[in-house]
């Protein structure tokens, strides 16, 4: 763990950012920490690494997207789909956290906004103040964290978030997720907090708690029923997405899976076996056997271990099924599962295979068995990435360079100036940027205008990246008219924060 002084929320951007969802080259430094001074220098590494999926993938099945999900800004995702599906059918919830360690800036207002975008398609929203993990990984004194805490929510409300239709809490005021915080961390032990965060034997025990805490946070939209929940974050959050996608695995009475013989194959002999079954079925009219899928095996490709598990398998038909395995099933639960089963089925030590079930059936059956015997029946969160913005001085955004950021409480007129004095993407001379244009995507000011700015007008920024790349633009003149827009935007955005106290007064949040 490093130290204290960064804020995660917007930091970590030394990368070259690219409007159309591509980065340019740099280093291959990835590192992902969510309190250390992580940097995202590729996010091409981000997919490769990590398994994060390209935005791009799914932004045709989103009705009226999001600015930032047009303009790519929000460039990554894990499961999305699912949160789509779940909200066209209004089943399905969105949440993200803030730690209270500063004033609300620029970058906090992605989320705010993603939030909102997301409660105004049907989502149920929730949004937290992480004042436990401000606390005890921050070292923050309880008296900074409630002005903060007022000043994020502030700011929330200000932007339209609608408290009546949903949720927001303190870690610290919340007894249910505390509650399921503690039953998180009976499935957490120290050595994966140790490969996932770096902890060590100097690492606090509150701190580790913030971590199980967080956990409870994102499963919290589910605890009173399962349903899909997008997690809108900055890709230095992702190792908390993935444990808590691990996390809600463990906490399921059963796992479901495919399978085409009744022993047990790891993923890749299960795609084979597919494969394999493929190929041999229909051939003729008589049932493929498990020594015939050997032979065909042992033909065909060199899997060893799988041939021999068929050859011992002998006679028994090659044919696929649904697998319930038993994760943390008591026998009442297992025996209603088989039950609850339709068609033909198997019954083995831990697991019950079933013929007529398609996939998708067999997953709501095994939610809905164990929902009803006391489980919670999790779905996997699912989560969304935003980039982080450029610091107005270049390098990175950071709370701590007042210069590099705007936050949502500068007086407009510090708004105006910190935008006039920023770094640009611009030439040495005014003649030269006539001649070879202006780098838009490597300017401070372009990005204000793309991730702020121009808010849901697509022409201005357009118009503002066109102008500038052909040198039609001159950064003074560019300057001024993103300045006046911060200005205007900051005043505008102040007032409502006024406009809102009363409402924020009146909600039971304990602040
Ligand atoms: N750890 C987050 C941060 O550093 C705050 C947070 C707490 C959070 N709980 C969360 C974020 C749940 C997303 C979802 O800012
Ligand atoms: Fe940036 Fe505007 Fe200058 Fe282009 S013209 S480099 S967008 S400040």
């Amino acid at each position: 763990m490093t130290g204290h002084e960064h804020d995660a929320s917007m930091d970590e951007s030394d990368g070259v950012e690219r409007t159309d969802g591509g980065t340019a080259g740099g280093t291959d430094d990835v590192a992902l920490d969510p309190w250390g001074s992580s940097t995202v220098e590729d996010y091409r590494k981000l997919f490769e690494e990590f398994g994060i999926e390209s935005f791009d993938d799914v932004l045709d099945s989103v009705s009226q997207p999001h600015y930032l999900m047009r303009r790519g800004v929000i460039f990554g995702h894990r499961e999305y789909e699912r949160v789509l599906e779940g909200m066209a059918d209004h089943n399905a919830a969105v949440l993200s956290g803030f730690m209270p360690t500063g004033d609300p800036h620029i970058g906090h207002k992605l989320v705010f906004d993603e939030i909102i975008w997301h409660q105004r398609h049907g989502a149920d929203a929730f949004s937290l103040i992480a004042d436990l993990e401000a606390h005890s990984a921050r070292g923050l004194d309880w008296d900074e964290i409630e002005t903060h805490a007022r000043d994020y929510i502030l700011s929330l409300l200000a932007l339209g978030f609608d408290p009546e239709a949903g949720e927001l809490y303190r870690q610290s005021e919340n007894r249910e997720v505390q509650d399921l915080a503690f039953e998180l961390g009976i499935e957490t032990n120290l050595s994966e907090l140790q490969a996932i965060y770096g902890f060590d034997g100097e690492t606090d025990v509150s701190h580790m708690q913030s971590v199980v805490t967080q956990m409870a946070d994102i499963l919290y939209p589910q605890l009173e029923e399962p349903r899909p929940t997008v997690i809108p974050v900055g890709p230095d959050q992702d190792p908390h997405v993935r444990l808590a996608r691990d996390l809600a695995a463990r906490m399921r009475t059963f796992k479901v899976t495919e399978a085409y013989a009744s022993f047990e194959t790891d993923e890749s002999n299960r795609e084979l076996l597919g494969a394999v079954y493929e190929q041999l079925d229909g051939e003729d009219e008589a049932v493929v056997r498990c020594e015939a899928a050997a032979e065909f095996v042992a033909e065909q490709y060199s899997a060893p271990e799988l041939e021999s598990s068929l050859r011992a398998a002998g006679k028994e038909p090659l044919r696929h099924r649904v697998r319930f395995l038993d994760r943390n099933a008591d026998e009442e639960t297992f025996t209603a599962l088989i039950d609850a089963i339709d068609g033909e089925k198997r019954v083995y030590e831990g697991h019950i295979d079933a013929f007529d079930l398609g996939r998708t059936d067999a997953h709501e059956l095994a939610r809905e068995i164990e929902v009803e015997h006391g489980g919670y029946g999790f779905y996997p969160p699912s989560s969304i990435y935003h980039r982080f913005m450029t610091g107005l001085t270049g390098g990175k955004m950071s709370s701590s360079i007042p210069a590099s950021h705007i936050s949502l409480l500068d007086d407009p007129q510090t708004g105006y100036e910190k935008v006039k004095s920023a770094t640009t993407g611009g030439r040495d001379t005014a003649e030269k940027q006539r001649e070879l244009g202006g780098e838009a995507d490597d300017c401070p000011v372009y990005e204000l205008y793309a991730y702020l700015l121009a808010d849901d007008d697509d022409d201005l920024a357009t118009t503002v990246y066109e102008e500038c790349v052909t040198g039609e633009r001159l950064c003074g003149d560019c300057k001024e008219q993103a300045a006046v827009l911060m200005r205007e935007f900051l005043n505008d955005h102040q007032e409502k924060r006024e406009e809102v106290e009363p409402l924020l007064d009146s909600l039971d949040i304990g602040l």
